[in-house]
């Protein structure tokens, strides 16, 4: 058999082909009129909620941000962690390793929900996988270049440990986006689930994104607090 004849024998019936494919198929009789309506249909046709991986991950993605924003407030209001360690660069270091396990565990959960759940067909493309590499890349460039402007301790809520840095930092990448972190991390996430043609894994994405989203609203005006009162502070002295 020749190329034309295996592409013959593939294209014979294009919907048998597609159940076959995997459980995602049967894009073959959309109606483009509907396409938003449709697409949304089908991802969710592929994607299984009540698997107990599935919510395990989303339980780890809403879990991580509000951890960490709950110890260091505590942390801001009764220095009990700073105590506890007798320093606070030592907390710090202790909360900022205990975050990178729960976010470890949390990448972990979310590559095992992938790769036991479906692919989708939509997804299996060529340009769709390289725009899931190009994510990746974007997203560690992010997420790497904002770790070494902040340092460990600016990176793990050291301000709200009193360890405060002495000026904002503005160059990149806080001049793409004032949360590098965050999104660069959701970028890598998306990223993975384009690469692995993963609909759960856009779910999942989904749910990073607006975890992070609600947990920009609380960080911000808290941090920009803890810089206000260390203006008023050094006016008192
Ligand atoms: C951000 O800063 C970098 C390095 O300082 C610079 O090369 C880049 O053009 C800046 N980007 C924007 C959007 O200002």
């Amino acid at each position: 058999m020749n190329d034309r004849d295996i592409a013959a024998v593939g294209n014979k019936n294009p919907e048998e082909h597609s159940v076959l494919l995997d459980c995602c198929g049967g894009l073959n009789n959309l109606d483009y009129s509907k396409m938003d309506l449709t697409l949304m249909q089908e991802l969710m046709k592929c994607i299984n909620l009540r698997d107990s991986n599935f919510c395990i991950a989303v339980l780890a993605i809403f879990f991580n941000p509000l951890f960490w924003n709950v110890v260091a407030r505590w942390e801001h209001r009764t220095r009990r962690l700073s105590r506890l360690f007798g320093s606070a660069y030592l907390a710090c270091y202790c909360l900022g390793f205990v975050i990178i396990l729960l976010n470890v565990y949390r990448s972990h959960s979310m590559t095992v929900v992938m790769k036991s759940q479906a692919r989708w067909d939509v997804l299996e493309r060529t340009e769709v996988f390289y725009a899931g590499a190009a994510l990746i890349v974007l997203g560690t460039v992010l997420v790497v270049s904002s770790f070494l402007a902040l340092g460990f301790t600016g990176t793990f809520l050291g301000d709200y440990f009193g360890i405060l840095m002495d000026d904002k930092v503005t160059g990149f990448p806080f001049n793409i986006t004032d949360n590098p972190m965050y999104w660069g991390s959701t970028a890598n996430y998306l990223g993975l689930a384009l690469i692995g043609a993963s609909p759960v894994g856009l779910v999942l994405t989904a749910f990073v994104a607006v975890v992070y989203s609600v947990a920009i609203t609380f960080e911000g005006p808290f941090t920009e607090q803890i810089y206000a009162e260390r203006i008023h502070h050094s006016k008192h002295e």
